[in-house]
């Protein structure tokens, strides 16, 4: 972070600009930028001149009538490059987003049919692509490996969504998806979308109980999932994962009576996997049975589309619902933009569908656009940490879309491993998932894309739907570390802790004015809950729950959350959850977990552990407060750190002072602050003592 802050530095003697885009002046101008050319990453003026938004000009005209008249922009683009059964009656949006107006609603092309599989594969096959490669696919092994062009893609999922019509889902029910990175998991996403089911993909990543806390939630009528999978040289058995979450989720409640399990046989045979009579389906034995043809179900395009589940900073996860029209015109848009597709390019994002990247950046964005888009299932470092230049040279890979871990833990094992391979098809890069360190955004320019290729460092949330403040590779000098300024539609407000918006160079909270197409419409069954997070910390706006800065030329510069939650390699965990791990040890009695500094993850978790009077701390202990939380929410989300408490500083009125125990996380011992009002100060010292045991 010292560099970032040297980097703000140098920027600050920047021309001064009046901030939001009417600074982007300065760069049109290309007034006195060039003198602090070193911290400004211009694209070549070959890239720029092929480039969909090739200046800054362009961007502020498109922009300006994307904030001055959204229902023009949005109604223009979803005409023009989308499928509409019928047409939205009149408005072409809705929306409140002001508690003290009434409910907050958004709504976009309300009252339009339409249907989101029918607009990626059938459209794109009637416009004469259905012989172009829609997926490859590249399995965890070398030389592994498989593809389906978009009418191979189209039969697929006609065969899902006729098998799943036939045992009986229907438009609205909810089908859980629990797969890894096969062809199979956008093919299941597409066929509930074709018939109008709302999926829930949970990450496969995930332990039963948390697989069976999302399936209590929203009561699917079926699961969907596969026998095993291979990640680098581990294989994982899924189906005992599913069969465990399936016996929680009827202890309370909600018994699920179909599982469809698809054989996945370079992991195990299906031999190896108990099956329960009635239940459990092979995919192979009944679903190329059916028809390679299916009707569309035309939905509305305010029905529910998704759901996906997320973390808060405190209690359950949250269902995060999108509906369909808005988040298909937007995450087509954002994608075609932010990436500069071209028909010809090879796309390749390293998200696991399980999460919000790969349900609007590896399935429907890309597929919306008709782009040739790589499904990986394996571990980028497997063989070795040069996996994903054979990837990219194998496939001649042009767009390249992933998580600034990645980036630095491919940084840290030496540029050999880059070097070695051509990379020369590469033309744009893109982050996401936590701000980008200038020094990983360096390598990954420098090394990675020869100096080359732009890169889109990509701010959004699960929440959002798509991008909303990102880079137009071929619009505007970068400055490494920031996601430049807001995507069409979008208009940040920076606000203090009042909630009053402030202008021009500054820092605060991050908050949206007015809705986007994309933006999700609820919390799943709990309306008030979207409310009380989202929109009642600020009236008016959105809250994102993350920290901005935004500087004198107007570039946005993400800081990070500044709720509860924890952002560990990209991945969202909120610390009640990992908290609630832990203390349904037996043996804990207390715990607070915080994150810190973490060279490669971005963020790690810190855990400080209250034990049960009388016992005593031990390495084995230890070991298994951390298989709890592997358990309970899977290997992500376990403890970096275990730190022994025998207290926990709280305020008199009982109330953990986090920031103390962040700052003991971080070992800065000399900003503790002020610590006397805590009920028992000398906890504190106690902490400290045990710090490094
Ligand atoms: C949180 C959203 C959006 C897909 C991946 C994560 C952080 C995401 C960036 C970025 C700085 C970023 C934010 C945000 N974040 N992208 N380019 N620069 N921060 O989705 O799990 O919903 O997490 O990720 O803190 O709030 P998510």
């Amino acid at each position: 972070s010292s560099d970032h802050l040297r980097h703000m530095d140098s920027m600050s003697q920047l021309p001064s600009g009046a901030g939001n885009i009417s600074s982007l002046n300065a760069v049109i101008l290309g007034e006195s930028l060039a003198s602090e050319e070193h911290d400004l990453v211009f694209p070549s003026p070959h890239f720029s001149s092929q480039a969909l938004i090739s200046s800054p000009q362009q961007y502020q005209e498109m922009y300006k009538r994307s904030v001055e008249d959204p229902a023009g922009f949005w109604s223009d683009i979803a005409t023009s490059e989308f499928f509409w059964k019928d047409k939205w009656a009149h408005e072409v949006y809705t929306e409140n987003l002001d508690v003290s107006k009434g409910p907050i609603k958004i709504e976009w092309f309300k009252g339009a049919t339409t249907n989101i599989c029918y607009n990626a594969l059938d459209r794109i096959i009637e416009s004469g692509s259905g012989d172009k490669v829609a997926i490859y696919w590249e399995g965890n092994e070398l030389g592994q490996d498989g593809k389906l062009t978009y009418s191979e893609l189209l039969n697929k999922v006609c065969q899902l969504s006729n098998y799943l019509k036939h045992v009986g889902v229907k438009k609205g029910d909810a089908v859980v998806i629990y797969l890894p990175m096969l062809m199979e998991l956008p093919i299941t996403m597409l066929a509930c979308a074709r018939i109008g089911a709302v999926h829930s993909v949970v990450f496969a990543g995930f332990s039963a109980e948390s697989l069976a806390q999302r399936i209590v939630d929203c009561k699917p009528r079926v699961v969907i999932t596969c026998n095993a999978v291979r990640r680098g040289s581990k294989a994982i058995h899924l189906k005992e994962i599913v069969d465990n979450a399936l016996v929680e989720s009827a202890k309370n409640g909600v018994s699920v009576g179909l599982c469809l399990t698809c054989e996945n046989q370079s992991a195990m045979k299906r031999e190896a996997t108990k099956c329960q009579d009635g239940r459990d389906i092979w995919w192979q034995d009944v679903v190329p049975q059916y028809p390679t043809e299916c009707e569309v179900e035309w939905v509305d395009s305010e029905d529910p589309l998704f759901l996906l589940y997320t973390s808060g900073s405190t209690g359950k996860p949250k269902g995060v619902l999108h509906t369909t029209g808005g988040y298909m015109v937007y995450s087509a848009t954002t994608f075609k933009y932010a990436f500069d597709y071209k028909p010809s390019d090879i796309y390749w994002c390293t998200a696991d569908c399980g999460w919000i990247t790969g349900h609007s950046y590896v399935t429907y964005g890309p597929l919306l656009n008709g782009a040739s888009v790589i499904v990986f299932e394996g571990a980028p470092n497997y063989p070795n940490s040069g996996r994903c230049w054979d990837i990219v040279d194998k496939y001649k890979v042009t767009i390249f879309y992933t998580a600034p871990t990645l980036v630095r833990s491919l940084m840290r094992d030496g540029n050999e491993y880059v070097t070695r391979y051509s990379r020369k098809s590469l033309r744009v890069l893109g982050s996401v998932g936590e701000p980008i360190n200038p020094s990983a955004w360096k390598w990954f320019y420098n090394v990675v894309g020869d100096s080359r290729c732009p890169i889109s460092d990509t701010w959004w949330q699960t929440e959002t739907g798509g991008f909303m403040i990102t880079p137009l590779p071929g619009a505007w000098p970068q400055k490494p570390g920031s996601a430049t300024f807001p995507f069409f539609g979008v208009q940040p407000v920076i606000v203090d802790e009042k909630g009053n918006g402030i202008e021009g160079e500054c820092s605060g909270y991050l908050c949206i004015k007015n809705s986007w197409p994309g933006a999700f419409r609820t919390l799943y069954g709990d309306h008030e809950r979207y409310e009380t997070t989202y929109f009642k910390p600020f009236t008016g706006y959105y809250f994102s729950g993350d920290g901005c800065s935004r500087d004198k030329d107007g570039y946005y510069w993400l800081t990070g959350r500044v709720d509860d939650v924890i952002n560990v390699s990209g991945h969202r965990i909120g610390t009640a959850e990992v908290e609630s791990a832990l203390v349904s040890h037996p043996q804990c009695a207390e715990a607070a977990v915080v994150g810190f500094e973490h060279e490669v993850k971005g963020q790690g978790i810190y855990a400080f552990v209250t034990l049960v009077d009388g016992i005593p701390y031990s390495e084995e202990l230890r070991k298994n407060l951390i298989l709890t939380v592997r358990n309970q929410i899977g290997a992500f989300a376990a403890p970096d750190k275990i730190h022994w408490a025998p207290g926990l500083p709280k305020t008199r009125s009982g109330k953990i002072m986090r920031r103390i125990l962040r700052k003991i996380a971080s070992r800065q011992l000399d900003e503790l602050g002020d610590i006397s009002t805590l009920a028992d100060p000398s906890v504190v010292e106690q902490l400290i003592a045990l710090s490094d045991s």
